[in-house]
């Protein structure tokens, strides 16, 4: 078995930190979403995989991911037009061969490994698994209808009049039927080629394919939002205490993990929270659910449920929440007037 796992798409929603950086790769608790995923694929044992990127962000995602070898992988990277899912299996066709695969997309996480869901493609011997969940808005995802047995009546890709309210998560395993049935579809009326009508192409072909409902969290990354509670979800599942930096009269509180080299002065900081390498964290309070990234300094301000990434500057800002900060951004207060002073990037959102 063989995995694909797609990193391309333009990233439009998380602009302007998309110009910069593969949607991909916002860190969620201070490492990339696409790790996560990437670490999942690795627990299933398969080392063939296959990385779908954007001709604007491929190179942003290799530097990643390099040749694999961290877990343990041989990885092939497949340019890709963004035309849809069922469009990147299909140039991924040679790759893929002849064989099964399990396709992820890498900015879905998941509070669930694969290995369950490889070994009931395998028992029963499926040609496609799909993995749902109950989501409020239905009309923004891949919808499956099933019937009281849970075998799948109908599959349509964002239902203007939804049947239901379960959603196609971004987790899939394939037999290669699946490229018999890309074959047949005609680009949805975004011009995409949409894997939920390839697996509805695959039941009408009489092809076994079956729905599994996932019973941990999924967050689909695509969203500032969405990475908050990702980053919270994260934080609150993986982070142990483990204090390497300097504390210096200051209070640590919980799940608080901060690397070597960073220094805590004067302050107190809240867990579950992640502080990284070389960090200076001085009057200011870090609340629940924060991540600070590398190289950054947080001076006489306020934080909560923030993701800052990687040399971030924020200086006498009394109170940040719900934020998420690009790298290299300086957030400060203008200290004369009360006016706004901003230097903001296209595609920028701000609440003042
Ligand atoms: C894609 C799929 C959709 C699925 C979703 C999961 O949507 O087309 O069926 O529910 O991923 O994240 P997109 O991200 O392209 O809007």
């Amino acid at each position: 078995m063989k995995a694909l796992v797609l990193s391309g798409g333009k990233g439009t929603r998380l602009r302007p930190l998309t110009f910069t950086c593969a949607k991909q790769l916002i860190p969620v608790a201070n490492k990339p979403i696409l790790g996560y995923v990437l670490d999942q694929v690795a627990s299933t044992g398969i080392k063939k995989v296959g990385i779908i990127t954007a001709h604007e962000t491929g190179q942003f995602v290799e530097d990643y991911v390099r040749d694999g070898i961290v877990w343990g992988f041989n990885v092939n990277y497949i340019p890709q037009e963004p035309l849809g899912l069922a469009h990147a299996v299909k140039t991924a066709k040679n790759f893929l061969g002849q064989d099964s695969f399990v396709m992820c997309l890498g900015d879905n996480v998941t509070g669930q490994g694969l290995e369950a869901f490889v070994k009931k493609f395998k028992t029963e011997n499926l040609d496609a698994l799909i993995i749902l969940k109950e989501v409020d808005n239905p009309s923004a995802f891949g919808i499956a209808q099933l019937d009281a047995k849970g075998n799948i009546v109908r599959l349509v890709e964002k239902p203007k009049t939804p049947m239901g309210n379960l959603a196609i998560i971004g987790t899939y395993l394939f037999s290669n039927k699946i490229h018999q049935a890309i074959e047949r579809i005609k680009p949805s009326w975004r011009g995409e080629l949409e894997i939920t009508d390839a697996i509805q192409e695959m039941i009408n072909m009489g092809f076994s394919v079956k729905a599994e409902i996932l019973n941990s969290w999924w967050l689909d990354t695509g969203k500032k939002d969405d990475i908050l509670s990702a980053n919270a979800k994260i934080l609150d599942e993986y982070i142990e205490r483990d204090v390497k930096g300097t504390v210096t009269n200051s209070t640590v509180d919980g799940r608080v993990k901060v690397a070597a080299d960073s220094q805590i002065v004067n302050s107190t900081i809240r867990g579950p929270c992640v502080i990284g390498k070389n960090v200076l964290v001085e009057n200011s309070f870090i609340g629940p659910y924060t991540s600070i990234g590398d190289g950054s300094k947080i001076c006489s301000s306020n934080l909560e449920y923030c993701v800052v990434q990687d040399n971030v500057t924020i200086k006498d800002v009394e109170r940040l929440e719900d934020s998420l900060i690009g790298k290299n951004t300086k957030v400060t207060r203008n200290q004369r007037n009360r006016t706004l002073k901003l230097h903001v990037g296209d595609f920028s959102e701000l609440e003042v």
